[in-house]
């Protein structure tokens, strides 16, 4: 087994810094667009069979070292009681946005059995089809960038609805994240059981918050899912972009590895943090529409940055966007392999 991804994460030597991309499965490859065009996005999420499809097509176009499951940040809010669609050029929207305490007192803790078990499934099959080939990732939304949907309906500029229900009504707020800390919990907990080897949790927006308030409102949440999650024995990837002035915090909060988006230089970050965390990240993913060549030199930057250091994982720092040209991806798994192989 191609275990270099696993052993980056426990900061062990390795052959080759490990490379894999957030959305490494989507719409700039051609054979996601093909199967998207017979099926929506929610179908390819709720069908086993489509989403190990999905979660394979990197794995077979490109040389990375780990897979990560195809579903989406969005999908246990449904079965808590929100359901919402992807709409055509608007991204998510949720039916009815949860602004009351009424509303969140409403919202069902959910058992991952029941209401994911779809997930629970295409990873068993995911498994099956890897067959060691390479470890596969599951992952969960974090309660904030979770809330900040449910709230605000879709994609928000300010977060205007969440942090004013966060400032104004603490205790709602309190219990809306313990809400979803709960059922982010097990949904992660019953991934691993199912055969995920890795977990991520996805903070996207947290950067949205000042240290104050991601100490008071939003860590401890994090924290305990953290905990439950770093339990279960498997490596734990903590992500957040625009967390610059929030990494330390993170890194207190928990994870076995600390996902740095391209804002922050990895060597700033690696003396920062200090020796007890691993480190993914961090090429801005914007940098792969230029041409190879300056694609290769920020990538080498980027190593370099890290060279000598136990535990990094060469990853964007952030999500593959629509249109990036696939040739550059996959040149980009291959340079990351070469540039850093250990003789
Ligand atoms: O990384 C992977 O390849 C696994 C699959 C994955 C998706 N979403 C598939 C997806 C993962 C890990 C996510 C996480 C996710 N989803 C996040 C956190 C990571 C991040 O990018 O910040 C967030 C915030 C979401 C919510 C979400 N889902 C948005 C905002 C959108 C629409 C934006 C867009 O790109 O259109 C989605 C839809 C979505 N999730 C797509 C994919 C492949 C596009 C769906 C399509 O085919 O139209």
């Amino acid at each position: 087994m191609n275990d270099r991804f696993l052993r980056a994460c426990r900061r062990e030597p390795v052959d080759r810094t490990p490379v894999w991309f957030m959305r490494q499965a989507g719409r700039y490859m051609a054979e996601y667009r093909a199967l998207r065009a017979k099926h929506s996005m929610l179908e390819l999420c709720r069908t086993p069979e489509l989403a190990l499809e999905v979660t394979l097509q990197p794995i077979k176009a490109l040389a990375v070292d780990a897979a990560i499951l195809f579903a989406d940040i969005l999908l246990p809010l449904e079965p808590m009681g929100a359901p919402f669609e992807f709409a055509a050029g608007e991204g998510p929207v949720i039916h009815t946005p949860i602004r009351s305490r009424a509303q969140i007192d409403a919202l069902r803790v959910c058992d991952p059995h029941e209401g994911l078990g779809y997930v629970l499934e295409a990873i068993k099959l995911i498994r099956r089809e890897l067959d060691g080939k390479v470890p596969l990732i599951g992952f969960a939304g974090a309660p904030f960038t979770l809330a900040s949907y449910l709230i605000e309906g879709g994609k928000s500029a300010h977060f205007v609805d969440t942090k004013t229900l966060m400032h104004a009504d603490p205790a709602a707020w309190n219990a809306l994240m313990e809400k979803l800390s709960t059922v982010v919990s097990r949904y992660l907990v019953a991934q691993v059981e199912a055969g995920a080897q890795c977990l991520q949790l996805f903070d996207s927006w947290v950067g949205a918050l000042s240290p104050g308030d991601y100490r008071t409102h939003v860590m401890p949440h994090v924290a305990r899912i953290l905990r439950d999650a770093a339990a279960t024995g498997v490596p734990v990837i903590h992500f957040g972009t625009g967390t610059a002035t929030l990494l330390e915090l993170q890194r207190d909060a928990g994870g076995t590895v600390i996902g740095v988006d391209w804002r922050t230089p990895m060597d700033d970050a690696r003396r920062r943090l200090g020796d007890g965390v691993a480190l993914q990240g961090n090429l801005d993913p914007v940098t792969l529409f230029a041409p190879f060549p300056v694609v290769e030199a920020a990538a080498r930057d980027v190593l370099r940055r890290m060279e000598g250091a136990p535990g990094h994982i060469f990853n964007l720092g952030h999500g593959i966007l629509p249109k990036t040209p696939v040739d550059t991806v996959k040149r980009l798994a291959d340079l990351v392999h070469e540039a850093s192989e250990r003789r």
